[in-house]
């Protein structure tokens, strides 16, 4: 048991650089305003959560592309920073690392996002079969090129099958973008993330009514989870019953940028370590009310003795 808790939790998706503009007003079109701060941040959901992960406690590893040069030196270094193992990252020497333009407005907390990926590829299932599974518990999927995940979540099954089931890895997907591919996801992870976006593209206006609505797309015994930005999140599992968490706003809203990711790694965090699921819906909006209050991800290293 105590071998199992040392096991890492593997994030496998984004990692881009955020250049972040930090605005009192949203700017009008075709105006040139000033902005109150603007700061590189290391950004995509999979690093993102890594951040959150490593800032907890959890001992995680991050997995996709990285470009060479010196943006990518900067990420690295911040990666490093955070105690994130990048050993799984390979490096696409030809690429440019994607890069996304934010405008961060402090009087609403509202994040605008224009992002750009020239040419980076994401990482294969090839890319993956190379990944000794050994060292982790737990591997969580930021949808994206959902084929080829769906090949390394079965490589992680063929792992899985002779193993008893405490020893085995959990499985979990994150459906954010309106995007066909992204749905075939759905029956492949023992927890399934679902967005709000996602959500309302199916015609759903609550994240209770999306649970109830997208349930029978995941797989025997999955629980499914859907964040609703300040109504909080709800979590449904195998025994039919819509669990609930109010958000937690902080005193001022500063920054929403990566709520998401944060939402989700405090979730991932409590039920790795044994939690219930109430316990990681309620933990995952206290962690991601606290980081709305901050610029960053400052502020939630102390949350891990919550
Ligand atoms: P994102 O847009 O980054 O994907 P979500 O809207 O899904 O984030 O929100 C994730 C979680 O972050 C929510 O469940 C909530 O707990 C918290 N959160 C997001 N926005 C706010 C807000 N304005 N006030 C309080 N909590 C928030
Ligand atoms: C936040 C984020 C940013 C990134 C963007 C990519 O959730 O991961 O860090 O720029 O989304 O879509």
């Amino acid at each position: 048991m105590e071998e199992y808790k040392k096991k890492k939790i593997l994030c496998v998706g984004l990692v881009c650089l955020d250049i972040i503009n930090v605005v009192e007003k949203y700017p009008e079109e075709d105006t040139d305003s000033r902005c109150l701060s603007q700061r590189w941040q290391r950004g995509g959901n999979a690093s993102n959560s890594c951040t959150v992960l490593s800032l907890l406690g959890a001992p995680c590893a991050f997995m996709g592309s990285l470009s060479s040069g010196y943006v990518a030196d900067f990420i690295l270094e911040d990666f490093q920073k955070f105690h994130i193992d990048v050993s799984l990252v390979p490096e696409r020497a030809q690429c440019e690392l994607p890069a996304s333009v934010v405008i961060s407005n402090i009087s609403t907390g509202s994040r605008t996002i224009l992002h750009m990926n020239r040419n980076l590829p994401d990482v294969t299932a090839e890319d993956f079969s190379k990944v000794d599974l050994h060292q982790f518990k737990w591997i969580h999927w930021e949808g994206r090129n959902a084929e080829q995940q769906v090949q390394m979540i079965q490589q992680v099954e063929v792992f899985n099958r002779p193993l008893p089931p405490q020893e085995r890895i959990t499985l979990s997907v994150e459906i954010e973008k309106t995007r066909e591919p992204l749905y075939q996801l759905f029956p492949h992870g023992d927890l399934v993330f679902v967005s709000k976006d996602v959500a309302r593209h199916f015609g759903f206006q609550s994240a209770g009514a999306a649970l109830k609505g997208l349930y029978s797309r995941v797989k025997q015994g999955a629980v499914l989870v859907c964040a609703w930005a300040e109504e909080g999140a709800d979590a449904l599992g195998p025994d039919g019953v819509v669990l609930h968490s109010d958000a937690f706003p902080p005193e001022t809203l500063v920054d929403t940028l990566g709520a998401g990711d944060t939402f989700n790694s405090a979730v991932i965090y409590t039920l790795s370590n044994g939690g219930s699921l109430q316990d990681a819906l309620t933990f995952g909006c206290r962690v991601a009310g606290r980081k709305c209050g901050f610029h960053g991800y400052d502020g939630i290293a102390e949350m891990s003795a919550l």
